[in-house]
């Protein structure tokens, strides 16, 4: 007699499923071998691109930390002429953080190209994500103070901005060489944020931090151009490398240099110029001309040392 089985219980995966699983997991397994870096390629913790990194991690901030208050009361106490000026600095640094924002993402696509370069390619990433941030505290901060209307940008804001800046960059996305690198990274990190964002922190510590008004503005703003600084750090470093490598393209970075630095100091001169000579918290124009051009100085001197 046969003995009384109960019948065979179904697998919740048939064979045939079983068999495909197998061979998608061996084809995955030999796909990633393929894909996968040599051993080899391990990072160089020397390498100042990797501190700045390193940094962009023990240093980050969240601009919805930042109690602005204290700032939406001096806002509404301020005169009409105050506001502006205030409002006019915020909305450019509002657009270029934007539009810097827009164009890196072709440099990392070079690095990339061009390999060997890891960490480099690891600081852009902070690079990127930390330029967004800064369109987040800007946008909030225009938003905390009621977002009275955008003011016109300038010819030479809108000429450096809206034509100059992403021309150089996009055009790496078909020309990485190191000359196209060179003068992207003199568009991006010497001039936009060597030379015109430094001034622009400047006008806010002068009109801001040394009247004792807007305490949240001024830590933000501080906390912008902290991460600001290792950009800069980084473009100098990249400059240092491309001109070691290939020293006939300092004349190609001066030429690039020289062509836009007029374009920033017109920048400068259109913020102060709807005030006339009563410019509001007793800032003088000439003083921020002169500082720009300082700032320009200490950055070449920084690149004739890395040549
Ligand atoms: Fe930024
Ligand atoms: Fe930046």
């Amino acid at each position: 007699m046969q003995p009384n089985r109960s019948p065979a219980k179904p697998s919740a995966y048939p064979s045939h499923h079983l068999r495909w699983r197998a061979a998608f997991l061996l084809y995955l397994a030999c796909s990633l071998t393929n894909l996968l870096p040599e051993p080899t390629t391990m990072l160089n913790q020397m390498l100042l691109p990797l501190s700045l990194y390193h940094k962009a991690k023990e240093l980050i901030w969240d601009p919805r930390d930042i109690d602005l208050a204290q700032d939406v009361r001096d806002w509404q106490r301020m005169g009409e002429r105050e506001r502006d000026i205030i409002a006019r600095l915020s909305a450019q640094f509002l657009g270029g953080e934007i539009a810097v924002t827009h164009d890196l993402a072709p440099l990392l696509a070079a690095i990339r190209r061009q390999g060997g370069l890891l960490e480099e390619e690891m600081f852009l990433t902070t690079q990127l994500f930390e330029e967004s941030k800064h369109v987040e505290w800007f946008d909030r901060w225009w938003n905390a103070m009621g977002a009275p209307q955008l003011p016109a940008f300038s010819a030479p804001y809108r000429q450096l901005f809206e034509v100059e800046l992403p021309a150089a960059l996009s055009r790496l996305l078909h020309d990485d060489s190191p000359r196209a690198q060179v003068e992207a990274i003199a568009t991006y990190h010497i001039i936009i944020e060597g030379v015109l964002a430094e001034t622009g922190y400047h006008g806010y510590a002068r009109a801001l931090r040394d009247h004792g008004l807007m305490p949240g503005t001024v830590r933000g703003v501080e906390l912008v151009q902290r991460d600001e600084a290792r950009h800069i750090a980084y473009g100098l470093y990249a400059l240092g490398r491309l001109l070691q490598s290939e020293p006939a393209l300092w004349d190609a970075l001066m030429t690039r240099l020289n062509a836009l630095l007029p374009l920033a100091l017109d920048i400068v001169s259109e913020t102060f110029a709807p005030y006339g000579d009563e410019v509001p918290f007793g800032l003088e124009p000439a003083a921020f001309i002169a500082y720009a051009s300082e700032q320009f100085d200490h950055r070449l001197s920084a690149l004739e040392r890395s040549r």
